[in-house]
């Protein structure tokens, strides 16, 4: 037994000695990434009390200019070190930087980096696959043969499925094929005469990859190995549940539009498909210019047994769904942050309608009163410009590592 000693002259206790348990119970509590990471500085203890499994913090917002924000923070900060400048897709933890040598993953939170192969280096199956000629009066589907040579190819998605196998969209515009390799290998996948679809996401779900075209087919790619290089191949694709497409040839009114996008999110278990419409005006002299409004969304459920998609009215009160270029549901009921709600971006590649306000910023649509609580009041704060790459906005997750 230590010598008593009078209660004035004992010194105060170490923060590091407060027990594991009690600073988890404060981790839980704390929603915001960088909260989490000053905590895990202050000494070894709280560090390993931090790598413990904890549910996910919020997801921070990327730019493409290098500036992060950690919500519900809406001052900007910088990962120490070099900046984050110019990626063109984000995965999770990753940013993903294509460069004529090969592409890069980077983590900015632990620093880690993936190389994968560049776009030129495209492994063709079959191998002597060669370009079929297009004839003006045949009708020839576009395939890898004939969009691999633009000099404009880009990723349009790319998902870490896991350790071993990258999967991405690639192509020119939105005409894409999926392309898969292995991190570190010297080529890319393809299948050479599958035909390009406008693909709207792809999800690893349940140790399967799943992609969505425009559609709403949903596709499962079945991917086996090369026999020679064990490097992973899309061996087959096939549909599992079949759309029931919704096209905006239907105009409303002769003012207004919709315009669709799809994302494929998992949440609770299940594998869900959003559909967003984004409501645009019609102006302009012939009516050729369209102007961006308000999104709606519908969420339905994949229902796998009946091969069908069941819309829900409703995520769960204590889910929400972060949409973008990389989507992801985070449970938010221990934030005392209310959920049911989607908070998304916008993240078109494309410059079908343009927008009246020049700023772009974090939305929410609440599926209870399917409504939109305008701009900036997800996010009081955080917004940025339009033009240039701003539309490369997106989520990244720090849970996944
Ligand atoms: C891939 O397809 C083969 C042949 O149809 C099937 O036997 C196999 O189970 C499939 N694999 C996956 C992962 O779906
Ligand atoms: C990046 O964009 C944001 C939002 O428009 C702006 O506040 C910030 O100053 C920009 N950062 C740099 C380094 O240009």
């Amino acid at each position: 037994m230590a010598p008593e000693t009078h209660p004035h002259l004992q010194p105060p206790p170490s923060w590091s000695a407060i027990p594991q348990d009690l600073a988890v119970l404060v981790l839980r509590l704390l929603p915001a990434y960088v909260d989490r990471a000053c905590f895990a500085a202050v000494c070894p203890q709280w560090r390993a009390a931090a790598r413990l499994p904890l549910p996910p913090p919020l997801p921070l917002l990327a730019l493409p200019n290098g500036t992060f924000y950690s919500p519900p923070y809406t001052k900007p900060f910088r990962f120490p070190g070099c900046g984050f400048a110019g990626y063109q897709s984000v995965c999770g933890n990753w940013l993903v930087f294509p460069r004529d040598d090969g592409c890069f993953l980077v983590d900015p939170f632990s620093r880690a980096t993936v190389t994968l192969p560049a776009l030129s280096c495209v492994r063709l199956r079959p191998p002597n696959a060669v370009a079929e000629r297009t004839d003006s009066d045949k009708a020839v589907d576009v395939t890898w043969m004939h969009i691999r040579g633009s000099n404009n190819l880009h990723i349009s998605k790319l998902i870490v499925c896991s350790p071993n196998l990258v999967a991405a969209f690639v192509g020119f515009r939105d005409t894409t094929q999926i392309l898969m390799c292995q991190p570190g290998a010297l080529s890319w996948s393809v299948r050479a005469y599958d035909r390009c679809k406008t693909f709207e996401d792809m999800a690893f779900y349940q140790g399967k990859l799943y992609a969505i075209a425009d559609n709403e087919n949903l596709l499962v790619v079945n991917i086996s190995e090369d026999h020679k290089t064990g490097d992973p191949q899309v061996s087959k694709i096939g549909t599992v549940i079949k759309g029931d497409p919704w096209y905006s040839v239907l105009y409303e009114d002769d003012d207004t539009t919709p315009m669709k996008k799809l994302y494929l999110v998992e949440s609770c278990g299940a594998l869900l498909m959003v559909r967003r419409a984004i409501w645009c005006r019609v102006t302009g002299e012939s009516g050729s210019k369209l102007v961006a409004g308000q999104s709606v969304f519908e969420v339905f459920k994949a229902d796998f047994e009946h091969s069908r998609w069941d819309k829900v009215t409703t995520v769960g009160d204590d889910q929400v769904l972060f949409l973008g270029r990389c989507s992801r549901a985070v449970s938010v009921s221990q934030y005392d942050f209310p959920g049911d709600k989607i908070l998304f971006l916008d993240d078109d590649e494309l410059d079908d309608y343009d927008y009246e306000d020049e700023n772009s910023c974090v939305s929410t649509y609440h599926l209870r009163f399917h409504c939109v609580t305008c701009v900036t009041s997800g996010y009081p704060g955080i917004y940025w410009k339009r033009g240039g790459d701003m539309h490369l906005a997106a989520w990244l997750f720090p849970q996944d590592r």
